[in-house]
């Protein structure tokens, strides 16, 4: 069966990416909105988008009036009709999508499939109300549309067997890549993606770090595309909100728990970039707001005297020749009277006890390096309980003259790029564990659906199985939170030093092992 008309139910930001999506690969489309009103926007997301894909040169024209032309406005319902496939992107709302798979049910022909874009609602329940469940299936797409390139194909019990396998293959024609899925909460993006973007907003709330110093450690410290926070704006804080509470309800874990703060920036209307204002401020695509202390502290200058304290080892020794090719007096004295005492801190390794020990704690600041000194490489600007603010300016200073990106983050365990990103590798670890996804899976599916340069497997591996290990077990010390307990198989691979990539963790059936395949 060869799809070429599709209907898209719902033109919101992601509605009118997956329209444009469609059209783009030579499908028609008849678009469908509540009302003329919100047509009218859902076809402007869509201009705006192709209008920017012609002036960065990657459309003409001609192809934009022809993907334009192929986008037909819908006048309800009963315009899917002829449709060969029905896709809703409609509000995170179990009865919204009911009652939108009633009308689909009623209007297509009994052989159109029908396709939900839910992140986290049951496909089987919504498949369960319809009169043909067996062409009812999940076509989960990713922000924004037209560019991240995985879908999710969520089949049911319910489902036609021929069903998945017509709906990944359009997904190729789309030129996505297609990860056929079971019917589980979030599927494998979005419950590993919604906990850590959920915990971002809990380390602002907590006033553990700022709102652009989470966003710099998971870009500059991780590597991500974009920070928690920002990503949070795109998807919309509404949006998230509601996937969180799906997946808090089905699997009752305190890392699901939304964040007040995230109920509170919901309910207040700041739902991210779609208001213009959600964590951070924009006018239209371009980030503005007013200017963060980081940018005020940015001219601050470098102190001209400096005392090191660290192991004595080839970091220390590193750090010394920099600061002084940077026009710094380096000394190893703690008694010297200087500007500055920088500590060179290690990842799981609390900070104070140093300060304390070279006797000016108030001027001690730890410095983590997170991927050595080329410049924009990241240094996690440790403060103590101690630490006054004027060392800490200078400490801004001194990293700024050495040409280092910098995060202030407080001396607790994982300062802010592991307290980030630890236990979000402790949760694909459990997903693997849990058998809800194989490593390879979720690597693929973030890597394909969040940009993630690295999968969180590869980014474990990379990490070494024992730092993180580490720092997992520092945290869960520090805080007792079970999320942050360590997972066993994750002591498993420090313990026998082996990577996750290229494992298939099969659980033990009642025969042995099972085998791959
Ligand atoms: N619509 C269409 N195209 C867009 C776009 C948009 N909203 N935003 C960016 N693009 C295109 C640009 O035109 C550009 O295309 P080109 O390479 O062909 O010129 C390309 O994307 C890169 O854009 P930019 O250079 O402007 O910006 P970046 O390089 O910073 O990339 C990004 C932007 C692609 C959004 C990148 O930051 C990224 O991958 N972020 C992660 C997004 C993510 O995690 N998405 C998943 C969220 S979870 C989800 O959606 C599931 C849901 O159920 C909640």
């Amino acid at each position: 069966m060869e799809i070429r008309e599709v209907a898209v139910v719902g033109l919101g930001t992601m509605g009118a990416g997956i329209a444009e999506v469609f059209a783009r690969a030579g499908l028609g489309v008849t678009a469908i909105e509540a009302d003329a009103e919100a047509l009218r926007r859902g076809l402007s997301t869509l201009d705006a988008s192709l209008s920017r894909a012609v002036s960065r040169g990657k459309l003409d024209a001609r192809e934009q009036s022809e993907i334009r032309a192929r986008v037909r406005l819908g006048g309800g319902f009963a315009s899917a009709a002829g449709v060969d496939l029905a896709i809703e992107v409609v509000p995170e709302r179990l009865e919204i999508k009911r009652q939108v798979f009633a009308e689909l049910d009623r209007v297509c022909s009994p052989d159109a499939i029908l396709a939900t874009n839910t992140s986290s609602l049951s496909v089987t329940e919504i498949a369960a109300g319809t009169r043909h469940p067996g062409r009812v299936v999940g076509m989960h797409f990713f922000n924004p549309a037209p560019v991240m390139r995985l879908v999710e194909v969520v089949s049911t019990v319910l489902s036609r067997e021929d069903v998945p396998a017509i709906v990944a293959d359009l997904a190729r024609r789309l030129g996505k890549t297609p990860v056929q899925v079971g019917d589980r909460a979030g599927f494998i993006a979005n419950a590993l993606l919604l906990p850590y973007l959920n915990h971002a907003v809990g380390l602002l709330e907590t006033g553990y770090a700022t709102a652009a110093d989470i966003d710099t450690a998971a870009t500059a410290g991780i590597g991500l595309p974009m920070g928690p926070l920002a990503l949070l704006d795109l998807i919309g804080l509404d949006t998230s909100l509601s996937i969180l509470e799906v997946l808090y309800r089905e699997f009752g874990r305190p890392r699901y728990c939304p964040a007040p703060l995230l109920r509170r920036l919901a309910a207040a209307g700041r739902t991210g970039r779609k208001a213009g204002r959600g964590v951070h401020e924009y006018a239209g695509a371009r980030r503005t707001g007013p200017a963060s202390a980081e940018q005020n502290e940015a001219g601050y200058p470098a102190p001209d005297t400096v005392t090191l304290i660290g192991a004595g080892d080839e970091h220390e020794t590193a750090l010394a020749t920099a600061l002084a090719s940077a026009g710094m007096n380096v000394t190893r004295n703690a008694a010297h009277p200087t500007e500055l005492v920088v500590i060179v801190a290690e990842a799981s390794q609390q900070v104070l006890p140093a300060a304390l020990a070279a006797g000016r704690p108030d001027q001690a600041v730890g410095l983590h390096l997170l991927d050595g000194l080329a410049p924009g490489s990241l240094a996690e600007l440790v403060r103590t309980s101690l630490t006054s603010d004027k060392s800490m300016l200078a400490a801004v200073g001194l990293a700024a003259r050495l040409g280092l990106a910098v995060v202030r983050a407080p001396d607790r365990p994982g300062f802010l790029v592991g307290a980030l990103l630890y236990p979000h590798l402790a949760d694909a670890v459990r997903m693997v564990e849990d058998d809800y996804a194989t490593a390879a899976d979720i690597d693929a599916a973030m890597m394909l659906g969040c940009g993630y340069p690295q999968g969180p497997f590869q980014l474990l591996d990379a990490a070494g199985a024992t730092d993180v290990l580490v720092g997992l077990r520092a945290m869960y010390l520090a805080y007792g939170f079970p999320s942050f307990a360590p997972p066993p198989l994750l002591a498993e691979h420090a313990a026998a030093g082996i990577d996750f990539a290229g494992v298939g963790h099969r659980r033990a059936g009642p025969a042995g092992p099972a085998t791959a395949g």
